[in-house]
């Protein structure tokens, strides 16, 4: 069943574990994230960044997630990635998505504060969580490059928290979006800290390319949601290579389509794993 992210990751964060988040592109990952959750009795949440929404509308990716939700046993979240505007946010709450994040992390930290507080109160009445961004996490994100640096402090945390009223936080404590060159170094106390003052569940981007070791002490100190998205675009796209490789005859997309959504599928439980949400739903 299609349900908002409140009770999701609030369960997250009594029971110590963290819900994953799963970027999807089409239809295909769709259905194998769902189906990886099934298989695990897992909650999940799928979500799609504003340039993957400009690829095919709102209203077709979720159409998508409720009919597969719908299937389902498991609860299943429909979230709005790095929301750009205000705009978009609206946008995607008259459509029907269930959890939305606005991310004013690239302006400076009154407008952040002031366009998060606007989406929040819009939200509020459709009783629609949102999350938002403090500090800037690093690397590629979306067709954005983003400067590394600008860690995430915890008063300023726990004031911003305290004056939008957000129901989440995405956090920059190292991490950065896409694969990683170098292992990176998470400033895990920085973590501690935010967790001590801020009591809303705390999200963790840019976790393709990390070891499960940080993922898995990321959430003992705090983080309830964990985000991957370039790891599922490489395995989708490496199944349909490999198909078209091994017989370059291939013209069926079920038959390449089958070969990628098998290993995003085994991705996505490796992951929900890590992150200690099977059996949670
Ligand atoms: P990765 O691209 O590192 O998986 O980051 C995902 C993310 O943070 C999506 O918002
Ligand atoms: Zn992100
Ligand atoms: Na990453």
């Amino acid at each position: 069943a299609l349900v908002t992210s409140k009770e999701l990751l609030t369960k997250a964060q009594k029971g110590g574990y963290a819900v994953g988040a799963f970027n999807v592109e089409n239809m295909e990952m769709v259905m194998a994230v769902i189906d990886a959750a099934e298989e695990l009795n897992a909650p999940v949440i799928l979500q799609t960044t504003p340039s993957t929404v400009k690829y095919a509308g709102l209203d077709l990716y979720l159409a998508n997630v409720r009919a597969a939700a719908e299937r389902a046993g498991v609860p299943v979240v429909m979230h709005l990635d790095h929301g750009s505007s205000f705009e978009l946010a609206m946008q995607a709450l008259r459509t029907g998505y269930t959890s939305i994040m606005i991310d004013g992390s690239h302006s400076v930290y009154e407008e952040n504060i002031e366009v998060t507080k606007r989406v929040v109160d819009a939200c509020a009445p459709s009783g629609i969580p949102v999350e938002a961004e403090l500090g800037k996490v690093g690397g590629k994100e979306d067709d954005l490059e983003c400067k590394d640096g600008g860690y995430t402090d915890p008063q300023e945390a726990a004031e911003f928290a305290e004056r939008t009223g957000v129901s989440s936080l995405a956090v920059a404590i190292g991490t950065a979006h896409g694969v990683y060159t170098g292992e990176p170094k998470l400033d895990l106390d920085r973590l501690t800290e935010i967790r001590k003052v801020v009591s809303i569940p705390l999200v963790l981007h840019g976790a393709s390319g990390l070891s499960d070791e940080a993922v898995k002490e990321s959430i003992r100190r705090g983080i309830c949601k964990v985000n991957f998205a370039t790891e599922l675009r490489i395995a989708y796209t490496e199944g349909v290579k490999e198909t078209l490789e091994a017989d370059p005859g291939v013209f069926d997309p079920k038959k390449y389509g089958k070969a990628g959504m098998a290993k995003v599928k085994e991705l996505v439980m490796n992951r929900m794993k890590v992150c200690g949400c099977e059996g949670k739903a």
